[in-house]
């Protein structure tokens, strides 16, 4: 259990809604100095407002190279170090398969795998040298499993990134600095009607609200794992569980 980020630098995209916002205020409440990007600037100043400790709000497109170097930039300015990225910004396309199209997957692969890859690479650059750091993915169960219809393409991005990050991992031994994937499931957050497709996405979404985790249990379950041994984290015991009936049928 992480009881105390007493200090810590921690950069969090994605961190003006959802699963980020949550695990904003949670790592400001042991203690951490918190960077939060998002494009939004006014909904990540109102979680800024809500998080205890010091933090920083830098609006960010992920997509944009020169922006991922200047949240990088601005959190060494301000804190002189990143001790922990948390990739999470991300998006959902829901489509039949037939209906996905190229400038939308290419979208899509923008925010979800290409800046996750280039924010990670902008973190090592100041992890190396220190010869520490932890990395957070945060990709899906989906990026494990298939677990629904009509998402082939976002789960085709998640497992791009569990790979990317299977290599990563490899590519960092001995180096002080290392990386986990966090696999959430359904989650109840705005994620189901800001993506591609999100009309139809959230019509799906609300008939299973009911048994969707919370942002705030997804938060505490990543909090609890964090820096663990695991290279797979599921935060809550829906994913997990999620996780092992779709390995057996899909
Ligand atoms: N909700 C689920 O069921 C679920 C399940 C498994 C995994 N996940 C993953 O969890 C992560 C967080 O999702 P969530 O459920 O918390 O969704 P959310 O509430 O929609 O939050 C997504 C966040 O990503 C940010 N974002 C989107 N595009 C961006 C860009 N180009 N540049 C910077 N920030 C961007 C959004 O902020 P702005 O719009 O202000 O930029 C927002 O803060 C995603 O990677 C998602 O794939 C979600």
């Amino acid at each position: 259990m992480t009881d105390s980020l007493d200090q810590q630098v921690v950069i969090i995209t994605g961190a003006s809604s959802g699963i980020g916002a949550a695990l904003a205020r949670a790592c400001s409440q042991r203690g951490a100095l918190v960077a939060l990007a998002a494009r939004s600037r006014e909904r990540l100043s109102r979680v800024a407002s809500s998080c205890p400790g010091e933090t920083l709000v830098v609006p960010c497109d992920v997509t944009v190279a020169d922006e991922r170097r200047k949240l990088v930039g601005v959190v060494i300015e301000r804190w002189g170090r990143v001790d922990i990225l948390v990739n999470n910004a991300g998006i959902g396309y829901y489509a039949s398969f037939e209906e996905v199209d190229e400038a939308s997957l290419r979208a899509l692969l923008e925010v979800d795998f290409l800046a996750v890859f280039g924010m990670t690479q902008e973190a090592l650059r100041v992890m190396k040298p220190a010869r520490r750091g932890l990395i957070l993915q945060v990709a899906s169960t989906g990026g494990l499993i298939a677990h629904a219809p009509s998402v082939a393409a976002y789960l085709a991005v998640k497992h791009a990134v569990v790979g990317m990050s299977r290599g990563l991992r490899r590519d960092l031994e001995g180096t002080g600095v290392r990386v986990q994937v966090v696999c959430p499931h359904l989650t109840d957050t705005g994620f189901f009607e800001a993506g591609i497709g999100a009309e139809a996405m959230k019509e799906v979404a609300d008939r299973v609200r009911g048994h969707m985790d919370t942002a705030d249990q997804v938060a505490e379950g990543i909090l609890r794992q964090m820096g663990s041994e695991r290279f797979i984290v599921f935060p809550t015991d829906r994913a997990r569980s999620a996780y092992e009936h779709f390995l057996e049928v899909a």
